[in-house]
Formats: C-alpha cells, structure tokens, sequence
C-alpha cells in the first residue's frame, strides 16, 4: 500500500513541477551535448621513483619497457541552455576543431611517455590522460563557442572495450550542485 502510495504521490503534477522549479539545470534547459572522437597512441606504465620490483607488481605486463597500443576513444560532453536563434547547444565545428587542435593533434599517434611533455612527470594511465585532457579542453571551451555558451561538464575516454575513465572536473569531486 505505501508503494502504491509514493506511486501516485510522484506522478503527481503539482509535486513534479515543484521539483522542476526547484532544480536549476531544468529551470534553465540545460542541454547535454556528446561528442566521440577516436586517436591511437603508445604507452609504458613505469613510474621512475618506484623501484623496478614495484613497477611491475603494480602494473604487470603494461610495465614492458617496449610499451604498448591503444585505440582510443574519445567523448567529449558540453552542456549549455539551447540558443533561442540556433535552436542548438554547441557549434560542433567549432568543437570539432577545438578538440582536433587541443587533442587529436597533440596525442594522435605519439609516444604518451615520451613525445610532448604532458607525461614527463607523470604515468600515463588513461586516468591520467583523462584528467590531462579535461584541461586542455576546459580552458579553451571556458568561453562557450562563436555562437552558443556551452561549457565543458565531462571527457570519456575509452581505452579498451571492457574499461572507460570519466571526469567531470573539481566540480565533479564534490557532487551534484
Ligand atoms: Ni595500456
């Protein structure tokens, strides 16, 4: 009876639109727009200051001084309010250029420890290149888009068909606002 009773109390209108004007995201049409990219890259998962002992007790065969492959998946999320003219979130040419300059080209076909210097200091992990490419994108989309002010909330990033990574940012860290 209880269960019948929350039922009927949540597909109630009035309770619905209460919580709709409580919530700023829907006040607001918050879009979410998601894009995928794809880029190949190499990588070794060595950290100099651990010993060779420890290195390979914590990453196993991808501590292979000869490294190893990845095709990558990329998704890049923005959100913003729909543009009363466009009807659109986010200029995807203008994304796909931004994404295309900041990452594509930099990563595309690299050695991650060894080509640039995003990794000099770091490992590679995918968790790692996950959060090194929010950062990228971040400053750049922090403006919006010629047309539309969309921002960046969220980079997947694919490594292999059975494991993803996420991260939305510090806003991420400290839960929904
Ligand atoms: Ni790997």
């Amino acid at each position: 009876m209880l269960l019948a009773a929350l039922g009927t109390d949540c597909r109630d209108p009035s309770l619905r639109s209460g919580w709709q004007r409580a919530n700023p995201y829907t006040a607001e049409k918050m879009v979410y727009l998601t894009r995928r990219y794809r880029f190949c890259a190499s990588h070794r998962l060595h950290n100099e200051a651990l010993t060779d002992e420890a290195n390979l007790r914590i990453y196993g065969k991808c501590d292979s001084p000869f490294g190893h492959g990845h095709n990558y998946v990329l998704e890049v999320t923005v959100q913003g309010p729909i543009d009363q003219e466009t009807g659109m979130v986010f200029d995807l040419v203008a994304l796909d250029g931004i994404v295309a300059k900041e990452v594509l080209e930099r990563f595309d076909y690299t050695n991650l420890n060894l080509d640039g210097e995003d990794f000099r200091s770091r490992v590679p992990t995918t968790e790692n290149v996950c959060e090194r490419i929010f950062q990228l994108l971040e400053v750049k989309l922090a403006q919006g888009g010629p047309l539309h002010a969309a921002g960046l909330a969220r980079v997947r990033l694919e490594e292999t068909s059975s494991n993803f990574f996420e991260y939305e940012g510090e806003r991420g860290a400290s839960g929904p606002m």
